[in-house]
């Protein structure tokens, strides 16, 4: 009688050549999306202290990054605005000579073939830092939808593909579908950050936008980290608003939300891999305590294992020149 196995999973892992062709996950450059943080002005390069590699550039220098961007075969990128002047209820998100809108144009120019997306949201731009007008200390709600969708038609107007409420209001979906509608943008997609935990892994974000809030926090609005089942509520309800796509955000530490999902919806998923999941790689990496490159391919491929079909990621460049490399 034979005492060794006859299975051996091993003989499937044998070459790299075997290995390559099993592989069950694929990740592609074309499924990134890079964050980028516009600053107004020319000539302006301000490094992140906790985000390694990612400055707040001017629109000239975003054109720049946008061309390393598209050379590499990153799909698309996400805008973000830090306004020269911030108010209460968070004007300049809408000024059509706003950061924002003029490096969407320019990058429309510059590099045609990514996938512009622009976030939609009050934070950057309101002198509290929070995610709309308040009513005493608290989020309006309803008052914040009708300036929601201002800032979407502003975006879309400048040549944004995709728009991306990241403000978690009840009801935004529709109320910025409507206002695109309105005003001549029936084609414009709609990403909703429809899963949006209230979540420790944004401080290094809220240092690079300045939009960390001047009191309290996000909790009345942003879900409990420890809620799955608000999760489905949440992306249904979304849907059923005409989103075009779900994002679930943070992306690492909320796999199982995103393995949920990708078996409730039939639309594309979009996970962002946040600033915290970024900066604790390159804090260890810089430590000689991982490997780099090994631990930022590995975290993708988890995102996209669970289910993502996209990936909002400060990896998306050097992801792609190392995919590009071949197997590792
Ligand atoms: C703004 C917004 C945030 C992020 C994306 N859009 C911050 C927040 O909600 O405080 C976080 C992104 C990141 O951490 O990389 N609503
Ligand atoms: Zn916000």
């Amino acid at each position: 009688m034979n005492e060794f196995p006859t299975v051996r999973p091993r003989r499937l892992r044998r070459t790299a050549a075997l290995r390559r062709m099993v592989t069950e996950t694929r990740l592609d450059p074309a499924q990134f999306v890079l964050p980028v943080f516009v600053v107004p002005g020319r000539g302006i390069r301000n490094p992140i202290a906790s985000m390694p590699g990612h400055y707040q550039l001017s629109a000239d220098g975003i054109v720049e990054l946008a061309r390393q961007a598209a050379d590499a075969g990153v799909g698309g990128l996400i805008f973000f605005g830090i306004p020269g002047e911030k108010d209460e209820i968070g004007s300049p998100g809408w000024d059509p000579a706003g950061p924002v809108p003029q490096a969407i144009a320019a990058v429309s120019d510059a590099a045609p073939d990514l996938v512009r997306w622009a976030d939609v949201c009050l934070c950057e731009y309101t002198s509290h830092g929070h995610c709309g007008p308040l009513k005493g200390e608290v989020v309006d709600n309803d008052a914040t939808l009708p300036l929601l969708a201002k800032v979407a038609a502003v975006y879309s107007d400048a040549g944004a593909d995709i728009v991306a409420p990241s403000d978690m209001m009840d009801g935004r979906v529709a109320a910025i579908r409507a206002g695109l509608d309105e005003t001549g943008h029936q084609d414009v997609a709609l990403c909703s950050y429809a899963v949006k935990y209230s979540s420790a892994y944004y401080g290094p974000f809220r240092d690079a936008a300045e939009s960390a809030p001047a009191f309290g926090d996000r909790r009345s609005y942003q879900m409990d980290p420890a809620n799955a089942r608000e999760a489905r509520r949440e992306a249904a309800l979304d849907e059923g608003e005409g989103a075009d796509m779900i994002m679930v955000k943070p992306a690492g530490p909320y796999q199982d939300i995103i393995r949920d999902l990708r078996g409730r919806t039939e639309l594309p998923l979009a996970a962002y891999q946040v600033s915290g999941e970024f900066s604790m790689v390159e804090a260890a990496a810089a430590q000689g305590w991982i490997d780099r490159d090994r631990v930022m391919l590995e975290s993708l491929t988890g995102i996209v294992r669970a289910g993502a079909d996209i990936v909002l990621t400060y990896f998306a460049i050097d992801a792609a020149l190392a995919l590009a490399k071949g197997p590792r």
